[in-house]
């Protein structure tokens, strides 16, 4: 099903920095991928202050997908080093999951990683998030290692594309 309604993807803002919190917090909640350990480190990682702690650092870039209110439905937040742009986490409202947002941000990142200049894509995903490792193959993504008991005693995949 594709969204009916417009959406724009740009740049967080500091106005943008409570939906944000909203969005991450109930996603880290609700989530049957993460293990309690893993849950408790995103409760703290992007807690309110850590959001804008990030917001304020020249090598994070957070985008956020609005509606016609300006309403944040989904965010992302990247890191750029090294010119590899690593996507740190992304999240689309439980409503509006299932319909394109997902693949237009990973579109609009590497859209991005271009301008920057950067040569790669990356992302790690945990082994049992089909989801994400679904959505990142259909844009071109190849799983290029395997971490077994990494991060929080789970396993992840390392997944990526060459701008
Ligand atoms: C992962 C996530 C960002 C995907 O966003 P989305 O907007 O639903 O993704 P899209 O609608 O663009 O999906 C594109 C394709 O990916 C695959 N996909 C997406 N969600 C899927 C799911 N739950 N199960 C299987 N495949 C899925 C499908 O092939 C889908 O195409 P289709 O709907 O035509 O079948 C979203 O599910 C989410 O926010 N999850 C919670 C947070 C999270 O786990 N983030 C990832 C770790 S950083």
């Amino acid at each position: 099903m594709l969204l009916d309604m417009e959406i724009v993807i740009r740049p967080a803002r500091v106005s943008d920095v409570t939906l944000i919190h909203g969005l991450i917090k109930s996603s880290i909640e609700e989530s049957p991928i993460l293990n309690a350990e893993a849950k408790k480190d995103g409760f703290r990682k992007y807690g309110l202050s850590q959001l804008h702690d990030l917001l304020s650092k020249d090598n994070n870039i957070i985008l956020v997908a609005v509606g016609p209110t300006d309403t944040v439905h989904a965010v992302i937040l990247l890191g750029l080093d090294g010119g590899v742009v690593h996507l740190n986490h992304m999240v689309v409202a439980d409503s509006l999951r299932r319909q394109g947002l997902g693949s237009l941000f990973i579109r609009e990142v590497l859209k991005i990683a271009k301008q920057l200049s950067a040569h790669r894509v990356t992302g790690f995903t945990r082994s049992n998030d089909i989801a994400t490792q679904v959505l990142a193959s259909r844009e071109g993504f190849s799983i290029i290692g395997h971490c077994a008991n990494f991060w929080f005693a789970q396993d992840y995949v390392l997944w990526s594309r060459a701008i």
